[in-house]
C-alpha cells in the first residue's frame, strides 16, 4: 500500500505551510506553497534543480524567514497544545520543538572533530546525559546505519570516512535523538548504487522504527532519487514555479501524463547515476 493511504488524513497535523513566498531579489522562488503533512506521513518533495526544495526545507527548519505566509508545526513538549507559529516565537522555543526533530543535510554539515563528536553535540546541548550514557546511543545509532560502532571507529576523525560512510554518519546523529520528524534533504545524491540501496532500506527501517513516545515518526524527504521513490512509493509533492504542483501517491505521480510531471519523472533516474544535473528547471 502507498505510505500516503497508510498515513490517514485523520491523523493529527504535524506540519503546515501556509501560502508561502520567498523571493532573492527579483527571482521569486516560493509563490504561495500551501501543504499539509500529517503525523505518520512520509513525504517526498521533488521538482527540477532549483525550484526551492531546500529552500522550502529551510522555512520549516525555521533557518529562512517568509516574505509573506507561515510554517507552523507540533512542539513535541507538548502535542496536545495547537500548533505553533514559527513566526511568532523565539529562538529558543525553536530549539526546544528541534529537539524532537533530525535533520540530514543536503551536503551532511557534519561537524569537525571524530564520529562520537558528532552524534554527542547534539545530545549534549539538549539532553543532560554523560559520556557513558551517549556512547551507549551512539553505538547503537552506528550500528542501526550499519556503521562500526567499536572505540576506534568512534574515535575516527569524520574527514577519513568516504562519502557513503560520512551519509550515514549524518543519519545516525539524526537517529540519535529518537526523532518524531525526520527530515533528509537528498539523501542518496552522489552515492554510488549500492550505498543509494543501502540507504533506501535505512530510510524505509527509520521511519516504521518504534519510538519511545509510542507516536509516528513523519519522514520528509527532499529527493531526486527514483529508486527511493518506488522503494518507499510516499506520497509525492512536486513543485513547480513556486507552487505545490502535484501532491499525490507515487502510484498517480509515476502514472500522471502532465507535460510538467512526465518529462521530469522520466529524467529521475539520471542523476542517481552520476550524469550531473541534467533535471529540467
Ligand atoms: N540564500 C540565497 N540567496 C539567493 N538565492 C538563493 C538563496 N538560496 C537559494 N537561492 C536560490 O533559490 C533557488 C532555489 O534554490 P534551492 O536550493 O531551494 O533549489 P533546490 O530545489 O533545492 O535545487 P537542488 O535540487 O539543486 O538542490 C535557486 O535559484 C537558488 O539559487
Ligand atoms: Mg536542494
Amino acid at each position: 500500500m502507498d505510505s500516503a493511504a497508510k498515513a490517514s488524513c485523520d491523523a493529527p497535523t504535524e506540519i503546515r505551510i501556509v501560502d508561502l513566498h520567498k523571493s532573492f531579489g527579483d527571482k521569486h522562488v516560493l509563490n504561495g506553497v500551501d501543504l499539509g503533512i500529517h503525523a505518520g506521513d512520509t513525504v517526498a518533495i521533488v521538482g527540477g534543480s532549483g525550484c526551492g526544495k531546500t529552500v522550502l526545507l529551510d522555512h520549516v527548519l525555521g533557518q529562512l524567514r517568509p516574505d509573506r505566509g507561515y510554517v507552523e508545526v507540533v512542539d513535541h513538549d507538548d502535542p496536545r497544545q495547537p500548533l505553533r507559529r514559527l513566526d511568532e516565537i523565539g529562538e529558543l522555543e525553536i530549539e526546544h520543538i528541534h529537539r524532537h526533530w533530525g535533520v540530514v543535510f543536503q551536503r551532511n554539515a557534519l561537524f569537525s572533530g571524530s564520529v562520537y563528536d558528532n552524534i554527542a553535540l547534539w545530545l549534549k546541548e539538549s539532553r543532560q546525559l554523560d559520556d557513558a550514557a551517549i556512547a551507549v546511543i551512539a553505538r547503537r545509532v552506528l550500528a542501526m546505519v550499519g556503521l562500526r560502532d567499536d572505540d576506534a571507529f568512534l574515535a575516527t576523525d569524520q574527514h577519513e570516512l568516504s562519502g557513503g560512510m560520512a551519509k550515514r554518519l549524518a543519519i545516525a546523529r539524526a537517529l540519535a535523538m529518537a526523532p518524531m520528524v525526520l527530515f533528509y534533504d537528498e539523501p542518496t545524491t552522489g552515492l554510488d548504487p549500492t550505498s543509494a540501496a543501502h540507504m533506501h532500506e535505512l530510510i524505509h527501517a527509520t521511519h516504521n522504527e518504534l519510538l519511545p513516545s509510542g507516536g509516528e515518526r513523519t519522514t520528509i524527504i527532499v529527493t531526486h532519487d527514483k529508486d527511493l521513490l518506488t522503494r518507499l512509493r510516499p506520497r509525492t509533492v512536486m513543485l513547480h514555479e513556486g507552487r505545490v504542483f502535484f501532491d499525490g501517491p507515487f502510484a498517480e505521480f509515476a502514472a500522471n501524463t502532465s507535460p510538467i510531471v512526465r518529462p521530469y519523472f522520466e529524467l529521475m533516474p539520471v542523476l542517481n547515476h552520476g550524469h550531473g544535473h541534467g533535471m529540467p528547471n
